[in-house]
């Protein structure tokens, strides 16, 4: 069987389960435009980093949102999770703030290589610039604004101030240190009952011991979902 084939059979297994997931969540959650969230996954498809159900669950938190929210995303890769959650902002003011140091890095060197191996599957030369095609795919670019930077020194820097973020959304570096840092640094621009996503909270990574330590800090109100190992929770 030639390989435009078994592409073929893959992309049409895909479409079948992608359906069925989306004809039960639509009757769980019918207010939110399911037919954009499949032009999204069938755009990132093969390319994905995280399941249907956490990204159906990034989907519907930032169509939540009010008007005109702010959103800080640690760690974009090539955007599909900034895609998901730039599509639910509304109004002029919205904006997705997108921190990658878009060299695919992290403490962790299986992390890297990872990272490169992954650029080297799906034949991406420069992360940034295929972040911004995908960005500019879905016409997103005047809600969405890269900040090229490791997370802590773009923390330092960034212009918005206190308890003005909506909703902030941590996949970046995965080291129990590294996720700790990024809520110590990033919480602060957090509003009060505003959102906080952690992605892979459950992998054998650092995440669950950050996340732990942070509830023991008494920093969440409310566990607000639970998909795969997307977590979300209110903040205090
Ligand atoms: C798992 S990927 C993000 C996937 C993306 N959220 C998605 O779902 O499509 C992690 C990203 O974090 C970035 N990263 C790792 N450490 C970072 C750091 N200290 N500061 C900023 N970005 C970092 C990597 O370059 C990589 O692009």
């Amino acid at each position: 069987m030639g390989l435009k084939t078994l592409l073929g059979i893959k992309k049409h297994q895909w479409k079948k389960s992608v359906k069925k997931f989306i004809d039960k969540i639509k009757t769980a959650f019918p207010q939110y435009p399911w037919n954009d969230f499949y032009r999204i996954s069938e755009h990132f498809l093969c390319r994905e980093s995280s399941s249907l159900p956490e990204r159906a669950f990034l989907f519907r938190l930032s169509h939540d949102l009010q008007a005109n929210a702010k959103i800080v995303e640690i760690g974009s890769w090539i955007g599909e999770s900034s895609c998901l959650l730039a599509w639910g902002l509304k109004g002029n003011g919205a904006k997705l703030y997108a921190v990658d140091n878009f060299k695919g890095e992290a403490s962790d060197p299986s992390a890297r290589t990872r990272y490169q191996e992954r650029m080297y599957r799906l034949k991406i030369d420069n992360i940034k610039e295929s972040f911004d095609k995908n960005i500019a795919h879905f016409n997103l670019s005047s809600q969405v604004e890269a900040i090229v930077a490791d997370s802590l020194a773009a923390a330092k820097a960034f212009r918005e101030p206190a308890h003005s973020i909506d909703l902030l959304f941590i996949d970046g570096d995965h080291s129990e240190d590294a996720t700790r840092n990024d809520i110590i640094a990033w919480l602060p621009f957090l509003k009060h009952g505003g959102i906080i996503v952690f992605h892979d909270f459950s992998s054998n990574h650092g995440v669950p011991q950050a996340i732990w330590w942070a509830v023991k800090q008494s920093y969440f109100s409310e566990l607000i979902g639970v998909y795969g190992t997307m977590i979300a929770f209110e903040v205090c």
